[in-house]
């Protein structure tokens, strides 16, 4: 009888351990998405000090990092989009696809065509309320690299708003990290899942 309990109990704590580890082997083999920042915009179009603002396109510099230290990240071409007021689409512009090291911040400057703003009331309302703003969208598809081998790939969709002043520049000097708008409520329910599975494979 005595035997049995031991049995029992040497069991539990066995499935516990490997419970405990195959979840903590979990969350440091998880990926992070990487993040994206809006770093730098500009109008030549909307600057109000300018004689000439024929130039329609908006100036651009955005950031992508991955803060992961152990990990690479394979992005597909990223997308982006312009948005007048955050409503109106004004200009779609696409980066090339590109790999991303170990806890590395890439760079890109670039200018997207932006016709499409309604010019003339969008320097009116520059004038009238000292700011416009412009929405970015950004998604593109990211793997992940480990050691050797690349994960699936993943959507990775973000946005926020950047607030141009009457230079046509950026109002804010600091960078603007896109968001995004959808949680991530499986993730822990996926942790659970596979340290049950990991668990139920050591048995
Ligand atoms: C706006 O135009 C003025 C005059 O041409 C120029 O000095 C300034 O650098 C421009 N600002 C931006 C943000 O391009
Ligand atoms: C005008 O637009 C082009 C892209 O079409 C850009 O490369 C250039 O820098 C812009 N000029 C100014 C003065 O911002
Ligand atoms: C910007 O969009 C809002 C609605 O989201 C609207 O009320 C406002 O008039 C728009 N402003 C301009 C300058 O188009
Ligand atoms: C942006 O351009 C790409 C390629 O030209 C196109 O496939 C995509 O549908 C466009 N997106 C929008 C929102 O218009
Ligand atoms: C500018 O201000 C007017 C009136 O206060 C407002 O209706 C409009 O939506 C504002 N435009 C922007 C782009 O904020």
């Amino acid at each position: 009888m005595a035997g049995d309990g031991d049995c029992a109990r040497c069991c539990f704590s066995f499935v516990f351990t490997s419970g405990l580890a195959a979840l903590f082997l979990w969350l440091s083999l998880r990926p992070s998405k990487p993040s994206f920042y809006i770093e730098d915009l500009s109008v030549p179009g909307l600057n109000l000090s300018a004689a000439e603002r024929s130039n329609h396109s908006i100036l651009f510099k955005v950031g992508l990092r991955n803060q992961m230290k152990d990990k690479g990240v394979g992005y597909g071409d990223i997308s982006l989009l312009f948005l007048y007021n955050s409503t109106l689409l004004v200009a779609n512009h696409t980066l090339p696809a590109f790999y991303q090291g170990h806890g590395k911040t890439a760079h890109r400057i670039d200018a997207a065509d932006a016709a499409g703003v309604p010019w003339s009331a969008a320097v009116a309302a520059l004038t009238a309320n000292g700011s416009v703003r412009f929405g970015v969208r950004a998604a593109t598809r990211v793997k992940f690299k480990i050691m050797l081998w690349f994960t699936r790939s993943h959507a990775l969709r973000v946005a926020g708003d950047v607030e141009v002043g009457p230079s046509g520049r950026k109002l804010n000097k600091k960078s603007i990290k896109l968001k995004s708008g959808a949680a991530e409520p499986h993730n822990l329910w996926l942790t659970f899942g596979v340290a049950t599975l990991f668990t139920f494979f050591f048995l």
